[in-house]
């Protein structure tokens, strides 16, 4: 099997209006809209929809409020579908839908689905940089677009329990080959799927005393300028900031995160570590600092 990237998200949430102005100026592209329901999606073709959270059709939630219901993972082919579906199907419920989508979850009720992956590749170039006597851009200004492209969600993150932090994570190596990239006594684990090059697209988060709750979803953005500018416009709408800008340890990207208020808090981020076959997984006792730097002191709660 292979896994590609995060497909498609559903939330439950309380007001889709609310919820929709918040993910347009966030900078998604808004996909259709109805009474009752709102689409969006990134520039690679990733959906992100949203629900009444009394929506009997979708999965149930150990959460009470607007969160996350489901992620659905693609992947690249129907063989890879059907080796889900095989391995799934040894001890737990897998749906299909008429057009092959599979629906089933984790072992810590977070629901997921698998689908074969749409990926409409974004045409853009990495921003012309002037330093000394290296010179990408001559005659010409250096003003960033004010409103940012949210190019690719990169990862999520579930909050869960610290005991048996690592029978969480075993569900994923083992039966879905997703890899360890780093791994932490006191923070989680951060797990790549086996069809991608990021230091993380799930990250399984814990903290002594946390308690299990979707906690973030990450859109990469292609610059630091563009973070900042996407973080100073939702400053501006009066989104809450929650912890950023900064740096991280692990994974080494820049992060500005904000409350959602579809659900647990959502973060730009961009210039993440990427590993090959040749990167051995990182085994921490105690975890690296949060942030290499970082405005403000407040890290994003586990
Ligand atoms: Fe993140």
């Amino acid at each position: 099997m292979t896994i590609l990237r995060i497909e498609n998200l559903t939330y439950g949430v309380e007001d889709i209006a609310q919820c929709s102005e918040f993910l347009d100026i966030w900078g998604l592209q808004k996909n259709g809209a109805s009474d009752n329901s709102a689409s969006f999606k990134t520039f690679e073709n990733q959906h992100i929809h949203l629900r009444p959270m009394d929506d009997p059709s979708l999965p149930p939630s150990y959460e009470d409020g607007p969160t996350l219901r489901e992620v659905v993972w693609g992947v690249d082919n129907h063989a890879a579908l059907n080796e889900i579906e095989a391995e799934l199907s040894k001890d737990r419920d897998v749906r299909k839908d008429d057009d092959g989508t599979l629906h089933s979850c984790d072992d810590r009720q977070n629901y997921l689905g698998f689908q074969i992956a749409d990926v409409v590749k974004a045409n853009l170039h990495v921003e012309d940089f002037n330093f000394i006597e290296n010179i990408d851009r001559v005659n010409e200004r250096s003003w960033p677009e004010e409103r940012v492209k949210p190019i690719r969600i990169g990862h999520l993150v579930y909050s869960i329990e610290a005991k048996d932090y690592e029978l969480a994570s075993a569900f994923y190596t083992d039966r879905l080959k997703f890899r360890i990239s780093d791994q932490t006594k006191d923070g989680g684990t951060f797990l790549r799927a086996d069809g991608s090059n990021y230091h993380h697209n799930l990250f399984l988060f814990h903290r002594q005393g946390s308690h299990p709750y979707f906690n973030h979803v990450a859109f990469e953005v292609s610059s630091f300028d563009q973070m900042m500018v996407g973080g100073t416009n939702m400053l501006k709408y009066g989104a809450k900031s929650v912890s950023g800008p900064g740096r991280h340890s692990l994974g080494s990207n820049w992060f500005w995160y904000f409350n959602n208020p579809c659900g647990g808090d959502i973060e730009y981020f961009a210039d993440m570590d990427r590993m090959d076959d040749k990167w051995e997984p990182r085994f921490w006792d105690k975890a690296p600092p949060y942030a290499r730097w970082m405005m403000g002191a407040e890290e994003i709660k586990g």
